[in-house]
């Protein structure tokens, strides 16, 4: 149901929207709920080399999200969309543009958590491919969403999609952790910039999200500590003061709050959605 009457009609892009569970399905389905016409884009298939295949956003994925949002009253198209590439992202957002007539909102969503090894194990290849999706990507999505929302004039609203290690540190995460404590920067600074244009800019800081990204880090930390899946999970939930790791729609309400007018005087923020466990 919608609650913010204001993103009625607005036009918004997501990256990294096409995995099935992901936050950016979430996020999606909810701006759309409110109103909005939402551009999912993603890698489509063949271009996540640096993934495992059933990681990527195919372009299956994303016409099945785009159909599901069509099929409950709303709006949506696909744009395959490597954040990598400079051409692209702005394709992107031009895309928004020309096709819509508008862009107010733009999430920097695609992220790659897959790369989970102690400093000494990682390669140089493998840190720059989490430095380059999840900061420079972000960098980009920012550089070129705000030339269409200056453009237009209308302001406009950017959301990054960080992560509880924006603010702490978790072993064999370095490059993860680094990027998204370098997200906060970006965060800030383009809040800064970007504020006189009318443009706010935030970051989402999730905890754990038990879907998608999530449930692989779960699996993945449960054999790496040998606490085994049962035990890992309940330690988790003892240590969130609310009981319970992260639901996409706990993000997707946050993502909306932040997109709407209610939020007006919010800028700069980075955002717990921790139930709790984080909170600086
Ligand atoms: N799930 C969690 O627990 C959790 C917690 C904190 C933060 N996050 C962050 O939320 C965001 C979404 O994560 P998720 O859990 O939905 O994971 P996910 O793996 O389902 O989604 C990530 C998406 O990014 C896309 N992607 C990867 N490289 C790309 C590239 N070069 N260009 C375009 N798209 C690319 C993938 O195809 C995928 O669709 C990420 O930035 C992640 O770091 C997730």
């Amino acid at each position: 149901m919608a609650q913010y009457p204001d993103l009625a009609g607005k036009v918004a892009v997501i990256t990294g929207a096409g995995r099935r569970q992901g936050l950016g399905e979430a996020m999606a389905k909810r701006l759309a709920a409110e109103g909005c016409t939402v551009v999912i884009t993603d890698l489509g298939q063949g271009q996540g080399e640096h993934l495992p295949d059933s990681a990527i956003g195919t372009t299956d994925e994303m016409q099945g999200i785009v159909h599901d949002i069509e099929q409950a009253g709303g709006k949506a198209a696909a744009f395959v969309c490597n954040v990598l590439n400079p051409d692209e992202v702005a394709s992107a957002a031009r895309f928004a543009v020309d096709t819509f007539g508008r862009l107010d909102i733009w999430v920097n969503n695609a992220g790659v958590g897959y790369l989970m090894k102690p400093i000494l194990e990682m390669s140089v290849e493998e840190w720059d491919t989490v430095l380059n999706v999840n900061l420079r990507g972000a960098f980009l999505g920012t550089k070129y969403a705000a030339e269409q929302m200056v453009k237009l004039g209308n302001g406009g609203k950017i959301i990054n999609i960080g992560s509880q290690a924006s603010k702490s540190a978790f072993a064999h995460a370095s490059a993860y952790t680094t990027s998204k404590h370098g997200m906060t920067g970006l965060t800030r600074v383009a809040a800064q910039e970007l504020g006189p244009h009318g443009i706010n800019v935030n970051q989402i800081c999730p905890n754990h999200v038990t879907t998608g990204l999530g449930a692989w880090q779960n699996a993945h930390f449960s054999e790496v500590t040998g606490k085994g899946y049962e035990t890992y999970m309940a330690d988790m939930r003892a240590r969130i003061p609310l009981g319970r790791p992260g639901l996409q729609e706990d993000i997707a309400k946050v993502c909306a709050f932040l997109c709407s007018e209610q939020a007006a005087y919010i800028s700069g923020e980075a955002m717990n959605v921790s139930g709790g466990e984080e909170y600086h």
